[in-house]
C-alpha cells in the first residue's frame, strides 16, 4: 500500500503523527522546515509571465512547505478539500462569513455562540448590509421556519460557548441545504477528532487552533476547511483579504497536533471525572457537560460525537457575582484567564451578555472550567476551596 493509502486506513493517533509532511521529501528530517518567506524566486521569466496555475509550486510567502504541512494534516483529519490558515480563531470565524455573505443576504446565527463572533456579526456584517438573525441552539429541524429566500448562511457552534447547548447539526444541515444555504460550524470544542463536521452536513468548518491543536497556551491561530463545493470561494476570498500566518506559529500548531490525540484523551478523562464528582456536590446546582446523561443535549451528543474535551461549566446553587468571584479567587491551581485547550486548568466567570434566546434559566452564577492535565485529586481539592469560599459567604 502507498504511504497515503496506509495513512488513510490508520488509527487516529497514527494519522496525527504521520500526516502533513513527508520526511523523505526533506532529507529525512522528521519535522518540516520552518520557511520564513515573502519572496520566492523563479528560475525563468517565462514562468512569471505565464502566471499559470502550477507553473511553479510556490510563488509567494503566503504558501510555503510549512503551511502546506499543516493544511494537508488538517485536510486529512477533516476530510476537507482545502484548508486556509489565519492568524487567530476569531479570524477563522470572520473570513468565511466575509467570503460567503453579500449585502442583502440573510444569515442565521446560533444564539449561544462565542461572543466575539456575535460582535463581528452585529458590527461589520450589519454595516455591510447583511441581515443577522439569531436562532435557538436547540431548534433542530425547526430552523425551517426561519429560512428566507435570501438566507445564505446558517452558522452553528456546538456545544454552545460557555453554556454547552448541543445542536442537531444533521437536521439543520438538511433544511439549510434544501433552501440553498451554506452551513458553517465553529467546531473548536470537539476538534475534528471528536466531531467529524463535514460528515454531518457542515460545508465549512472552523477551528480556533489556539486551543487543543496548539495545546500549550503560547500561540494564536485559526483554520478554516471546506468541502469541494465551497473550497474555491473560501480560498479566493482568503487570498483577496491577504490572510496568512507567520511560519513559527504554523509550525507550533503542527507540532501540537502530533500529541493532540493523547492530550485530548487525558483532558476528556480528567474533565469527565471532575464533572461527575461536581454533580453530587453541595453548592453546585448543575453541571453543563454534554457527556453527562443529565445534560439536555446528551442524546444528540452521543449520537454524533465520538468524545468530549476538557471544557464545561458549572452553575452554582444561587447567589450572584459575589459568590462567583469568591469561588474564583479561592482557586490556587486553576488559573484565572481566557482561552482554553492548553495543558493547564483555567476558570472564568461566565456572563450571558447580549444573548437574545439562550439565556438560561440558571439557578445561580456560571463558572467555566477548562480541565487541564494536572492530577485530578489536586484539581478536586482546588474546586473544594472554591465551594468552601462560597459557603463561607452565607
Ligand atoms: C469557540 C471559540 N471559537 C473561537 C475562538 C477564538 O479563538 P482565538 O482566541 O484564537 O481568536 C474562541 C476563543 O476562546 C472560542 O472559544
Amino acid at each position: 500500500m502507498a504511504k497515503d493509502e496506509t495513512a488513510k486506513h490508520s488509527g487516529i493517533n497514527t494519522r496525527l503523527i504521520h500526516s502533513g509532511n513527508d520526511p523523505h521529501g526533506y532529507f529525512g528530517f522528521v519535522n518540516p522546515p520552518v520557511v520564513h518567506a515573502s519572496t520566492v524566486l523563479f528560475s525563468e521569466a517565462r514562468l512569471m509571465a505565464s502566471r499559470r496555475e502550477g507553473s511553479q509550486k510556490y510563488t509567494y510567502g503566503m504558501r510555503t512547505p510549512t503551511t502546506d504541512a499543516l493544511t494537508s494534516a488538517i485536510n486529512e483529519l477533516e476530510g476537507s478539500a482545502g484548508t486556509i490558515i489565519v492568524p487567530s480563531g476569531l479570524a477563522a470565524v470572520a473570513v468565511p462569513l466575509l467570503a460567503f455573505l453579500s449585502a442583502g443576504d440573510h444569515a442565521l446565527i446560533v444564539d449561544s455562540l462565542y461572543n466575539p463572533t456575535r460582535r463581528f456579526c452585529d458590527t461589520m456584517l450589519k454595516r455591510f448590509g447583511v441581515e443577522i438573525e439569531y436562532y435557538d441552539p436547540e431548534i433542530g429541524a425547526g430552523i425551517a421556519a426561519s429560512m428566507k429566500p435570501n438566507t445564505k448562511v446558517v452558522f452553528t457552534e456546538s456545544p454552545g460557548s460557555n453554556t454547552f447547548e448541543i445542536q442537531d447539526i444533521p437536521a439543520i444541515a438538511e433544511v439549510a441545504h434544501a433552501a440553498g444555504a451554506i452551513v458553517m460550524m465553529d467546531n473548536t470544542w470537539a476538534t475534528p477528532l471528536y466531531f467529524k463536521a463535514l460528515h454531518y452536513g457542515v460545508d465549512v468548518t472552523i477551528h480556533a487552533a489556539t486551543k487543543y491543536p496548539a495545546g500549550h497556551s503560547d500561540v494564536l491561530l485559526g483554520t478554516v476547511s471546506a468541502n469541494a463545493a465551497h473550497w474555491p470561494q473560501l480560498m479566493s476570498s482568503s487570498e483577496a483579504l491577504g490572510m496568512c500566518a507567520g511560519p513559527d506559529d504554523v509550525y507550533q500548531v503542527l507540532r501540537g497536533l502530533r500529541t493532540m490525540g493523547v492530550r485530548l484523551e487525558h483532558h476528556q478523562k480528567n474533565a469527565l471525572e471532575i464533572a461527575r464528582w461536581l454533580e453530587g456536590k453541595h453548592g453546585v446546582a448543575r453541571v453543563l457537560h454534554p457527556a453527562l446523561p443529565s445534560h439536555p443535549g446528551h442524546a444528540i451528543w452521543k449520537r454524533d460525537f465520538c468524545g468530549s474535551s476538557g471544557l464545561f461549566s458549572i452553575v452554582l446553587s444561587g447567589g450572584g457575582e459575589q459568590e462567583q468571584l469568591a469561588f474564583l479567587d479561592a482557586l490556587k491551581v486553576f488559573g484565572l484567564g481566557y482561552s482554553w485547550g492548553g495543558y493547564e486548568s483555567l476558570a472564568v466567570p461566565v456572563f450571558i451578555g447580549d444573548r437574545v434566546i439562550a439565556k438560561g434559566p440558571y439557578e445561580g452564577p456560571l463558572i467555566r472550567l477548562q480541565i487541564g492535565l494536572e492530577d485530578v485529586e489536586d484539581l478536586k481539592a482546588d474546586l473544594e476551596r472554591g465551594l468552601a469560599a462560597v459557603a463561607a459567604l452565607s
